[in-house]
């Protein structure tokens, strides 16, 4: 056996990653982002938006996916189903839909009034009679793939799989939670001078909590059984990643933790009935378990506990900007009293967020100052060694 991995037991459960640091190189290599934006983020499912944003026909959604270079329109038709497509009008290019969402029969552009209904024909060209042998069906919107799973919309400019294909055993696993029945409570968005893995990966790792979270959360994830916050389990799934965390049964709730958790769900400590564990979290069962760190390729991590789940993606602009987007869903509110627990989890969230954001920022100057070529991972990183895998690999290989 090797003996840098003698007792790291995540490592050992998956040796064919190994130990080796990770290069400098993929955080801060325009070149290694080029290839990232033709390999990854082009040919890849990504995240969207989630069904209950765009529910009723008509409803649709705008994303500007600079990585891409294009902004994509997410609507679902008449026949319930959602289309997407570049968000371009077909007559001289310009942008179609200008708001980020609503709601809309038909999509006017606003610069000669060409019109295109909910699956993307074109269905009136004012003065029409102008044109030369204009052929409407030849010039409705051009369509990406757009495809739902489970309460999420995805879509793809050039999918190499289904979407069905794409998620893979972590899909078969969390095919029945319940996300589709719970509703945002909480949305935080930024753009950060950041490397989009580099600000991803800080959410697929606990080795930092006891340090960076020791205000905010000072026993909820650490304690005499765990005081460093290792994780309880890891499971590699091709290219996803998931992993469970520890929760301290002898965790002392402030003052206004403790009033939230006595109305409803909170973020530290889930549903008050632990025993309705839902599909597909925690598989190992394990003791004192609080929620799990999904990490889905390439861009998208779901930190899903019982009665609650966070939705963050990192959309990168350049090699060294991020726009982060993360929302808190929970269950709708049926009183006053869930009300004010959700709030709780809200502004505990922001807080938290607002320790990992301190910290990202310093970290790629540092990446960027010559200062290391390579980082070391411990075996509680384990999910963040699989992100530059997996990522590595795609960029090399396709
Ligand atoms: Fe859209 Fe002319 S560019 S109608």
């Amino acid at each position: 056996m090797d003996s840098a991995i003698q007792g790291k037991k995540w490592t050992l459960q998956y040796p064919e990653l190994g130990t080796s640091p990770v290069p400098v190189e993929a955080t801060i290599s325009p070149g290694y982002f080029e290839r990232e934006r033709r390999n990854v983020f082009k040919c890849s499912w990504l995240n969207i938006a989630t069904s209950s944003e765009i529910p009723e026909p008509g409803d649709y959604i705008v994303r500007e996916l600079e990585i891409l270079g294009t902004s994509v329109l997410l609507v679902r038709g008449k026949d319930g189903r959602v289309r997407g497509f570049h968000n371009v009008c077909k007559h001289r290019g310009n942008i179609l839909a200008k708001a980020c969402s609503g709601k809309a029969n038909s999509f006017v552009c606003g610069f000669h009034g060409w019109a295109f209904d909910t699956t993307g024909t074109l269905v009136h060209v004012p003065d029409e009679d102008q044109f030369h042998d204009l052929n409407k069906s030849d010039f409705g919107l051009t369509p990406i793939e757009a495809a739902e799973w489970n309460g999420f919309v995805f879509a793809s400019l050039k999918p190499r799989e289904t979407l069905g294909e794409a998620l893979g055993e972590w899909g078969e696993q969390f095919a029945h939670y319940p996300f589709g029945e719970m509703r945002p409570v909480g949305h935080y968005t930024t753009s950060v001078r950041v490397n989009w893995k580099v600000f991803m990966v800080a959410f697929l790792e606990c080795y930092h909590v006891p340090r960076l979270h020791r205000r905010i959360v000072p026993d909820a994830a650490t304690g005499e059984q765990n005081p460093l916050c290792h994780l309880l389990s890891v499971r590699l799934q091709g290219r996803h990643r998931s992993c469970s965390v520890y929760g301290n049964p002898n965790h002392v709730p402030s003052p206004a933790e403790g009033l939230a958790f006595k109305y409803g769900p909170t973020v530290i400590q889930g549903e008050k009935a632990k025993s309705a564990k839902p599909n597909g979290v925690n598989p190992e069962n394990n003791a004192n378990w609080a929620f799990d760190m999904n990490g889905i390729f390439p861009n998208l991590i779901l930190h899903v506990g019982n009665g609650f789940f966070y939705k963050l993606v990192f959309w990168p602009q350049a090699v060294d900007r991020t726009r982060w987007d993360v929302e808190l869903y929970m269950s709708p509110a049926s009183n006053a009293g869930e009300r004010i627990s959700q709030e709780f989890s809200k502004i505990l969230t922001r807080d938290l967020y607002r320790e990992d954001l301190s910290t990202v920022e310093s970290i790629q100057t540092g990446l960027a100052s010559g200062g290391l070529s390579h980082f070391p991972l411990s075996d509680q990183e384990l999910l963040v060694r699989h992100t530059f895998r997996v990522i590595d690999d795609a960029v090399r290989f396709g």
